[in-house]
């Protein structure tokens, strides 16, 4: 069973969907730790709901940003867990654990990259006028929003949606996506070729897609 360790900064509803999905024996791992750099995220009540260890580091308590990555790297190797879940953590990690970690860190983002990176990637697909945005699982690299592609999910933009409503939408698609694209890295069945994921089809499977 592989072990999963999930960073969030704050309301934590896709950290859920992955606890709800383990839970469900959709994905086969241990989620054995909730890493936050924000004492007031509620993703924390969420874990200690489920009984998962808690490790906080504290963003705006640290001295400058090279100590904060020097204690969250130092967290990452004691957890100890095959893969990182980035599920709404809003930092940029920097390139010493990307580099550390490689192929080992996921992302969800609300768009379909590489559009639309970054913050508000709702907001910003409105106002690009869009029919159709969605969400991506993607490994992280140096970049912004910027690795290989796991899976994606389209969801179409109504005339006269809000950033909430579409954002609420998208979200949905994310507790899907996220729990699908972990599963898949438990299984083994990624494999990074350049900019391209592969998914390497189930024993008795021939095909493999990038959908969920
Ligand atoms: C999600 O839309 C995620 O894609 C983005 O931040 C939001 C976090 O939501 N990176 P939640 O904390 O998982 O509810």
């Amino acid at each position: 069973m592989k072990r999963i360790a999930v960073l969030a900064s704050g309301r934590g509803s896709n950290f859920q969907a992955v606890i709800d999905a383990v839970g469900r024996g959709e994905v086969p791992a241990v989620c054995s730790a909730l890493i936050t750099d924000n004492p007031r995220a509620y993703a924390i009540d969420r874990a200690e709901k489920a009984g998962i260890p808690v490790f906080i580091v504290d963003y705006d308590a640290s001295a400058s940003k090279e100590e904060y990555e020097q204690a969250l790297s130092e967290v990452m190797r004691a957890v100890a867990a095959d893969g990182y879940i980035l599920a709404g953590y809003m930092r940029i990690l920097g390139t010493g654990i990307v580099r550390e970690f490689r192929g080992r860190i996921i992302n969800i983002h609300p768009a379909l990259l590489p559009a639309f990176p970054g913050l508000h990637a709702q907001r910003q697909a409105l106002a690009c006028g869009v029919k159709v945005a969605g969400c991506t699982v993607h490994f992280v690299d140096e970049g912004m929003d910027s690795g290989p592609i796991i899976v994606q999910a389209c969801v179409r933009v109504r005339q006269g949606d809000t950033e909430e409503m579409l954002a609420a939408r998208i979200l949905e698609s994310e507790h899907r996506c996220l729990p699908a694209a972990i599963r898949l890295f438990c299984e083994d069945r990624l494999r990074i070729e350049g900019r391209l994921v592969r998914i390497l089809p189930r024993t008795g499977e021939s095909g493999s897609t990038n959908r969920a």
